[in-house]
């Protein structure tokens, strides 16, 4: 790479919602472009300023601070989110136009068709998919049949492919018993619409980004989902049908590897999971159900509970081989207050045989028993009282933490093996203390 850009991914370390969001907003100062380079709306990522709550799916968490935004080649893009996600932040005064916002000319588009097949699929599979058709939008492009950006935002080449495919893709749906599609001519005039409305929007999103990185300009990716959650590495098939892991930035952005400065993970100081699939360390009992009330822990884009278990370091130390992480951020810390004994699991028991690895077959992790170090718990404090520790963070760094969630912090540190960067100790944006460097 020519230029001297820096260029960070921000990953998922577990099944999502790790609270990518929140550190996006909180790295986005120092950087000139924020960068989506997978999934679609089935993210759902949360951004908290003072009293107001944003909630993306498509749209870089970086226009809230109203930087340049792109929407990577490797997204599946869904015009009628898209579309009310720009209406609903004019509302909350948060403008976008090309100046905020790009959107690769080869990004792939979500049609009804895709949602129905989504439901379809999934009532006999199982999966807990998000219902957003973004499954069956990636076999299409995988299968060479699908729509990009570029001929979205041609009104006579929309209608000519939506008229070609319209058929085949409404008897697929009938074949699956999936809900009924409109018409081909009520999805060719409303996607009419909607092209003319995002088609100033449309541009060559990987030039733009290799153009900022060799003029020194510094890209932040968002990724989107989790590390678990990737199509090749993740808890296959209970996975979504992207790469969140840090060489999906590569490939769905449209940049090298060796443009990447570096790669930072998110993770819960617990972990989550929505949807169907394995979870060796889940808690079915009465400590599970006051972490997901106490963290909020129902999804952002269905209201789905998530399921809750403890902070799994097999998982941690795999998707620090996968993504090759720089440093972790561990979030959402506050939530784990006022438990009297914390629990990490550290290995896993697999056929009577240890292991500190995360298995790759499928039934090993299903079998996989988790052995755990019991930590002593710390007090369960109001948010105010965070807010507090937090302020005395810009001077202490994690010294500001009570003492026994600093040893937890440690803990996770140490044993997974890399730095941690920031620890997050609740939704808003200023509740967040950084290492001391
Ligand atoms: P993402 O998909 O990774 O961006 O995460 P989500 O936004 O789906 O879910 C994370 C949730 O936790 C959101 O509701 C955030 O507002 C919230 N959150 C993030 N960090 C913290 C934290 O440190 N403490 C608490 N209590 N909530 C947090
Ligand atoms: P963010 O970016 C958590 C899960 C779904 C399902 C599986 C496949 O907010 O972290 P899909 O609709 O992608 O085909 O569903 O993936 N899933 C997520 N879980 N956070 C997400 O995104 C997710 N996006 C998809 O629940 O299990
Ligand atoms: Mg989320």
């Amino acid at each position: 790479m020519k230029g001297s850009g820096e260029a960070t991914v921000i990953v998922g370390a577990q099944w999502g919602d790790e609270g990518k969001g929140k550190i996006i907003d909180a790295l986005v100062p120092k950087f000139d472009l924020v960068v989506r380079y997978q999934g679609g709306n089935n993210a759902g990522h949360t951004v908290v300023v003072g009293t107001e709550k944003f909630k993306m799916h498509l749209l870089p968490s970086g226009v809230v601070r109203k930087k340049r935004n792109l929407i990577g080649a490797g997204v599946v893009v869904d015009p009628r989110v898209l579309k009310q996600e720009i209406d609903s932040l004019a509302q909350k005064g948060v403008r976008i136009d090309e100046k905020i916002l790009g959107i690769d000319f080869r990004a792939h588009v979500i049609f009804p068709w895709h949602n129905a097949l989504d439901a379809a699929r999934d009532a006999k599979k199982g999966i807990g998919t998000t219902g957003r058709g973004i499954g069956p939008a990636y076999e299409d492009r995988a299968a060479r049949s699908g729509t990009r950006f570029e001929e979205f935002v041609d009104a006579k080449v929309l209608e000519k492919r939506v008229k070609e495919g319209w058929e085949a893709k409404a008897k697929a749906v009938k074949m699956l018993e999936g809900p009924a599609i409109p018409a081909a001519e009520e999805t060719i005039k409303e996607y009419a619409a909607l092209s003319h409305f995002l088609a100033p929007f449309a541009c060559d999103a990987s030039l733009e980004i290799n153009n900022a990185l060799e003029k020194g300009r510094r890209v932040l990716f968002e990724g989107a989902q989790g590390t678990f959650l990737d199509n090749d590495f993740g808890t296959y098939p209970y996975v979504t049908s992207s790469h969140p892991i840090a060489g999906g930035a590569c490939t769905g952005a449209g940049v090298g590897p060796k443009s990447i400065t570096s790669v930072e993970g998110v993770a819960k100081a617990y972990t989550t999971r929505v949807g169907s699939g394995p979870f060796p360390t889940e808690l079915s009992d009465g400590i599970g159900s006051a972490i997901r009330e106490k963290g909020a822990e129902y999804g952002t884009t269905t209201g789905r509970p998530r399921r809750v278990g403890w902070l799994d370091i097999p998982m941690l130390r795999y998707a620090d081989y996968l993504n090759g992480f720089t440093g972790i951020h561990l979030t959402k810390l506050d939530v784990l207050g006022g438990l009297d004994v914390l629990k990490i699991c550290t290995q896993y028991e697999i056929n009577g045989k240890r292991t500190n690895y995360f298995p790759v077959k499928a039934d090993e992790i299903t079998g996989a028993k988790p052995v755990y170090v019991q930590l002593q718990g710390f007090p369960g404090l109001p948010p105010v009282e965070w807010r507090k520790i937090a302020k005395e963070g810009e001077k202490k760094g994690f010294a500001a933490l009570p003492n026994e969630a600093k040893v937890y912090v440690e803990k996770v540190g140490q044993l997974v093996g890399v730095p941690i960067l920031s620890v997050s100790v609740g939704p808003e944006r200023s509740e967040i203390i950084w290492a001391k460097k």
